[in-house]
């Protein structure tokens, strides 16, 4: 088969997320995607309307960067805006996510559906979490780390030292 045939072929995703920070639940979805498609695109969400982020998205993309090295055709973007348009932008034809519980579910789907009503030709492709990994959020691993609890195990330990940092920056401000 020639190159070129090989570059038109190749599956291209998308996975995206806010990765504030990057939990072991997300590098388990990395890990398992990279051996489903040729190009996996780990892809930050810059303009996050939820709430400040705890880490840029320059940090975010540094962490995950380093996390995803040991996988050569797995590479780390951000963006802005639709992720559908995105995801055409990088020429990916499937959007990849994670389901942890049933809980996740409905938002999923909606999102899925809208994705696909944005870009019908764009599929969402999702995984069920690792059972290990299923309880694990970026939310909780920051609210347990910020009050003195253990995360080893939940996040991956270059997170876990920029965790310390950054809270231990955000105590000396407050102090
Ligand atoms: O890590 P998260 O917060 O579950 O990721 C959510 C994300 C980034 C996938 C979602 O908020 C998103 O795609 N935002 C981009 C805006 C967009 O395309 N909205 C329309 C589809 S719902």
């Amino acid at each position: 088969m020639n190159n070129r045939l090989l570059r038109d072929s190749s599956r291209i995703a998308i996975y995206p997320g806010s990765f504030d920070p990057i939990t072991n639940g997300h590098l388990d979805l990395i890990q398992r995607g990279s051996r489903l498609f040729d190009r996996l695109i780990v892809s930050i969400l810059r303009n996050e309307s939820k709430e400040p982020p705890l880490f840029s998205a320059e940090e975010r993309i540094e962490m995950l960067r380093e996390v995803a090295e040991p996988y050569p055709n797995v590479e780390v973007d951000s963006f802005d805006g639709l992720l559908v348009d995105h995801a055409a932008n990088r020429a990916a034809t499937a959007i990849l996510r994670g389901i942890r519980a049933i809980s996740d579910y409905e938002y999923e789907l909606q999102m899925a559906l809208m994705n696909r009503r944005l870009r019908p030709e764009i599929e969402t492709v999702f995984m069920m979490s690792n059972e290990a990994y299923s309880f694990i959020s970026s939310r909780m691993v920051k609210e347990v780390f910020s009050l003195g609890g253990n995360i080893t195990g939940l996040a991956p330990p270059s997170v876990e030292a920029r965790m310390r940092g950054r809270f231990s920056k955000i105590k000396q401000k407050g102090a």
